[in-house]
């Protein structure tokens, strides 16, 4: 049976999974005892996410003023900065209660089919937290276009010193400060990364194999089930595997205890560029939807359809929502910039 929702209640001290250590840091949300039933607001005025290396200075403004505001709410409003980042920790770093009969079994959504629809309304309320904030509805977050060459370098507009945007817990090394600036690694990981002259090729043969050739069945995409009473880690999909996790790695620093900021899940959420990292994560989920024609685009499994998870929403409300509500963006009240696609052709 599904996952329900966890029990705030029962939230306890998480795991640094880097080093397989208690966490030096509660990241257990603000408690509230009334959750509602989200419904989806009827989608009238669609949002559409920029490609972070198109964006003009207009949104730039905007965007770093939302986080200015969101950074300035009280440490305890679950809309402040920190309290977003630490809604990935709580998610991801064994705090809660799984649900199922044995307690030890705690709940980790990533390495599973849970992996896109958790994620998907993260960003969704992360969003519109930021939105209200500056009263625009309009206003949506930015996509690092990392699977397009014009868009594989980190974006610019999260490297600007004074900027509400920047981390200095980056790898100091991957900063788009050169001419031409470094290009992200779709194949990077600590063991080993790909020399800069051979990157771009590697990136698109990397993306088809992970969006085409090797994402034939939905459970290589989606990730293995994980339902009620299961073990954390069922097995990833192709993209959480593959380049989400690359990108994870090529940002975070290599200075810092284990991986911080992005490299590591209890402080990845402390990175504003995890969230722009993160839409063209979710970006891929609906391209990949489009690319299957009249194949299944998603799991009709009750398992996964009822899954629940709880956020707060952009009026600091608890909500329960569901998997069921995130198979299309558009329903969501939000769509892509589009571009082209460069890696579609790229068959090895
Ligand atoms: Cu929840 Cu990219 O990790």
């Amino acid at each position: 049976s599904p996952i329900p929702a966890p029990d705030l209640a029962k939230c306890t001290r998480g795991t640094n999974l880097n080093l397989r250590q208690p966490l030096d840091v509660d990241c257990c949300p603000p408690f509230s005892e009334n959750a509602l039933d989200y419904k989806l607001p009827s989608a009238t005025d669609i949002r559409v996410r920029p490609a972070a290396h198109l964006a003009d200075n207009a949104f730039i403004a905007k965007y770093e003023k939302a986080t200015v505001l969101m950074k300035a709410l009280p440490a305890d409003d679950p809309r402040s900065f920190m309290q977003q980042a630490n809604v990935h920790c709580a998610y991801c770093n064994l705090t809660y209660d799984q649900g199922g009969a044995d307690p030890s079994n705690k709940l980790q959504i990533h390495f599973s089919w849970l992996f896109f629809p958790w994620h998907r309304w993260y960003l969704y309320f992360y969003e519109r937290i930021l939105a209200k904030l500056i009263d625009d509805p309009t206003f949506a977050l930015p996509y690092w276009n990392w699977d397009n060459p014009k868009g594989m370098a980190m974006p610019s507009m999260f490297v600007k010193e004074n900027s509400p945007l920047f981390n200095p817990r980056r790898n100091q090394a991957h900063l788009p400060l050169t001419n031409p600036p470094p290009y992200a690694d779709l194949r990077f990981s600590k063991k080993s990364s790909t020399p800069q002259d051979k990157v771009v090729p590697s990136n698109l043969t990397e993306m088809y194999s992970e969006m085409v050739r090797s994402a034939v069945n939905l459970e290589d995409f989606y990730g293995a089930k994980y339902e009620l009473g299961a073990k954390p880690d069922p097995g990833a999909g192709t993209v959480e595997r593959g380049s989400h996790t690359a990108i994870h790695a090529w940002v975070g620093d290599p200075n810092s205890p284990a991986g911080e900021d992005m490299g590591n899940f209890y402080s990845t959420g402390r990175d504003p560029l995890f969230f722009c990292h993160h839409a063209n994560v979710d970006r891929m989920w609906s391209v990949w939807r489009d690319l299957r024609g009249s194949k299944p685009k998603e799991f009709a499994d009750p398992d996964w359809l009822d899954t629940s998870f709880l956020f707060y929403d952009e009026n600091a409300q608890l909500v329960r929502v569901k998997v069921r509500d995130t198979v299309e963006n558009l329903k969501m009240g939000y769509t892509f910039q589009k571009v082209e696609i460069p890696w579609l052709n790229k068959r090895p």
